[in-house]
């Protein structure tokens, strides 16, 4: 196991996407899980089922990622019952197309809050915690668009996403004395049960046929990724932006 005993914190844990997939693979791997999320029901369900499956601790905290009350009080509760926070993952994110002359405050508000203030917030909250026992590992999950841009109305989720690679880089240097370590995943399309709710079937076999890898990128390769950053093999990987795209995007 390579996270026995680690305190892991996820935000936005409970979809059925990439956070619920680092929330079982790290279980799997003897990290206790904190599994946050905006949806309360869902958080404490997830957490259940993760307890059950891989015979760890978890614990299911409602957290709304945009609101730092929240936050500080998700993180607080988890410091409470575990007394640490060993792992941060950022993960919470979400997107409201739309062409740059129709985005309302709103909407722009809610992109930017949610993919890059959230981070900025919860990052802030599990520092302090970190710092005093010199020894932390952060991962905020980013997206390829932020190096790439993205047609279709999504100049509001990149410039989030691109501003959460430039965060992670300064937190890296800041952070790095205390040994904790900041890394961003950029992940391309990734799969999830969601997808064909929101894409007709022949759009999402367009967007991976532009892919060169063979195979519907899914959540677990993006879970794999930062099981090793933040497992002990990762310890001198910090500062980095590590895209999980199977080649759709190269530098
Ligand atoms: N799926 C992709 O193709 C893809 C590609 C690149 C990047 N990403 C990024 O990966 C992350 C996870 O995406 P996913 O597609 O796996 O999502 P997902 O389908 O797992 O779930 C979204 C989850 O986020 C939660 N959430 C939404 N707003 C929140 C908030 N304000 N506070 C807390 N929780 C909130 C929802 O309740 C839901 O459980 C996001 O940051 C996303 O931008 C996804």
């Amino acid at each position: 196991m390579r996270l026995k005993g680690k305190i892991t914190f996820i935000t936005a844990g409970a979809g059925a996407g990439i956070g619920q997939a680092m929330a079982r693979t790290f279980a799997r791997e003897g990290a206790h899980v904190v599994v946050t999320d905006a949806h309360k029901e869902r958080s404490n369900s997830v957490a259940e089922a993760i307890k059950k499956e891989y015979g760890v601790d978890a614990m299911g905290i409602k957290c709304d990622v945009t609101d730092p009350n929240d936050v500080n009080m998700a993180v607080h509760q988890a410091l409470e019952r575990f007394g640490r926070i060993d792992i941060l993952i950022n993960n919470a994110g979400t997107n409201r197309p739309s062409q740059v002359i129709d985005i309302t405050d709103k909407t722009w508000e809610l992109v930017i809050n949610t993919c890059l203030s959230g981070t900025f917030y919860c990052c802030r909250a599990v520092l302090p915690s970190m710092i005093k026992q010199r020894y932390g590992r952060i991962i905020n999950i980013s997206s390829v668009s932020g190096f790439m841009g993205l047609k279709g109305g999504h100049a509001h989720y990149a410039a989030a996403k691109a501003g959460v690679m430039a965060f992670t880089r300064c937190l890296a240097m800041e952070v790095a004395q205390y040994y904790i370590t900041a890394n961003t995943i950029a992940p391309s399309f990734i799969y999830n049960k969601f997808i064909p709710t929101i894409y007709p079937e022949e759009e999402i076999d367009r967007m991976f046929n532009e892919i060169p890898y063979p195979k519907k990128g899914v959540p677990e390769d993006v879970a794999n990724t930062a099981l090793f950053l933040v497992s002990d093999e990762g310890e001198y990987i910090t500062g980095q932006t590590i895209c999980v795209t199977g080649g759709s995007w190269m530098r």
